[in-house]
C-alpha cells in the first residue's frame, strides 16, 4: 500500500517527499523489521481507516490520501541455524553471500566479507567495510588499518584470534574504474548489511563492542557525531556496552600528532580492558605518553 502510494505520486511528477524526524525513525524501523503496520483488528474501531491527514507527508496532494497501509513485509532478516555459535555464524555467513537487500542495491561489488574470529569473544570490534586487500583475501582488516589493529590489540595483550572482528558492510563498496581504491560504505549500505552485524553479535553476546572510525560508529548508534564527540563513554548497542575509537587507519598517517591521536585510542583500549577485566599493567597504563 506504502508503496503504491509512492507511485502514485511518482505519476503525479512528484519526485521529493518532505519526511520528519519521526517518520524516518519509524520507516528505518519498518525497514529492519523492528516494527511492523500490521495491527491487530481493534473491535472498537472501524476496519477500513482513512488516512489522518495529519499522517501524510509534508507536500502529499490533499484529496490523493491513500489509507494507511494495512502490513508492510518486514525486511529480510538472516535466519541462524546451527547448534553452537560456530555453525550459527557459519549459517549466516553462507546467507550474506548473497543477500539480496545488499546486492540489490547495485553499489556494492560482489564479494562477501564476512567476519573472522572467535566465535564466543568477549570483545567485537567492528570497522566499516572490506577494501582492496580484504576483498582480495576474504578476511577482515588483513590490509595496512588491520596491521594497525593487530599491534593494538598486541598491546592489549590479545591475539586476532581471541577476539571477533567484523565490518558493518559486508561488501567491498565499488567505485567507477575501481583498483585498488576504496571508499567508505553509505547509509543505504551498511542498513542492507546491519541485520548480519545485530545477528553476529546476537550469536556473540560479547561483553564489549568496539567501532572502529566514525562511519561504523555513526551507523550502529544511528548518530552523526564525529569520533571526537562519540568517544569517551560507553554507548549501547543491541544491550551490549560499546565503545567507540578512532579507524586503525587514522593512525598510519604519522605527523607531529601521531602520539597524541594514538594515546587516544589507548585510553579508549584501557577502558576496553577495565570493563573486560583484564590485568593491565603500569607499563600498558603508561603507553603513548609524552615523555616529561
Ligand atoms: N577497514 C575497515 O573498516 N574494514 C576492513 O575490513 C578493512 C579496512
Amino acid at each position: 500500500m506504502l508503496l503504491a502510494y509512492l507511485r502514485q505520486l511518482k505519476a503525479q511528477g512528484k519526485t521529493h517527499l518532505a519526511v520528519s524526524d519521526d517518520a524516518r525513525q519509524t520507516l528505518r524501523k519498518l525497514y529492519r523489521g523492528e516494527l511492523s503496520l500490521r495491527r491487530e483488528p481493534d473491535a472498537s474501531q472501524p476496519q477500513e481507516e482513512a488516512m489522518n491527514p495529519a499522517q501524510a507527508p509534508a507536500d502529499s496532494t490533499p484529496g490523493t490520501a491513500a489509507p494507511l497501509p494495512e502490513a508492510t513485509p518486514h525486511a529480510p532478516q538472516p535466519v541462524p541455524t546451527g547448534e553452537t555459535a560456530e555453525e550459527k555464524l557459519a549459517s549466516l555467513r553462507e546467507q550474506a553471500e548473497s543477500w539480496p537487500p545488499a546486492l540489490e542495491l547495485g553499489s556494492l561489488r560482489k564479494r562477501m566479507v564476512f567476519a573472522t574470529g572467535n566465535p564466543t569473544a568477549d570483545l567485537v570490534l567492528v570497522g566499516e567495510a572490506p577494501g582492496f586487500q580484504e576483498e582480495k583475501q576474504g578476511e577482515p582488516f588483513v590490509g595496512p588499518a588491520g596491521e594497525k589493529l593487530n599491534q593494538i590489540l598486541k598491546a592489549m595483550g590479545l591475539s586476532r584470534e581471541a577476539v571477533y572482528i567484523s565490518n558493518i558492510c559486508k561488501f567491498r563498496p565499488a567505485m567507477p574504474g575501481q583498483t585498488t581504491n576504496n571508499r567508505k560504505p553509505r547509509p543505504e549500505e551498511m542498513e542492507a548489511c546491519l541485520p548480519f552485524v545485530r545477528a553476529e553479535l546476537e550469536i556473540i553476546r560479547p561483553k564489549v563492542v568496539v567501532a572502529l572510525g566514525a562511519t561504523a560508529a555513526q551507523g550502529l548508534l544511528e548518530s552523526t557525531e564525529s569520533v571526537g564527540k562519540l568517544r569517551g563513554n560507553w554507548h549501547q548497542f543491541t544491550g551490549i556496552p560499546l565503545r567507540v575509537t578512532y579507524h586503525p587507519s587514522y593512525l598510519l598517517h604519522s605527523d607531529e600528532n601521531a602520539l597524541g591521536e594514538k594515546r587516544k585510542v589507548w585510553e579508549d583500549m584501557l577502558a576496553v580492558m577495565e570493563k573486560l577485566e583484564l590485568p593491565i599493567t603500569d607499563k600498558q597504563r603508561g603507553y603513548f605518553q609524552r615523555k616529561k
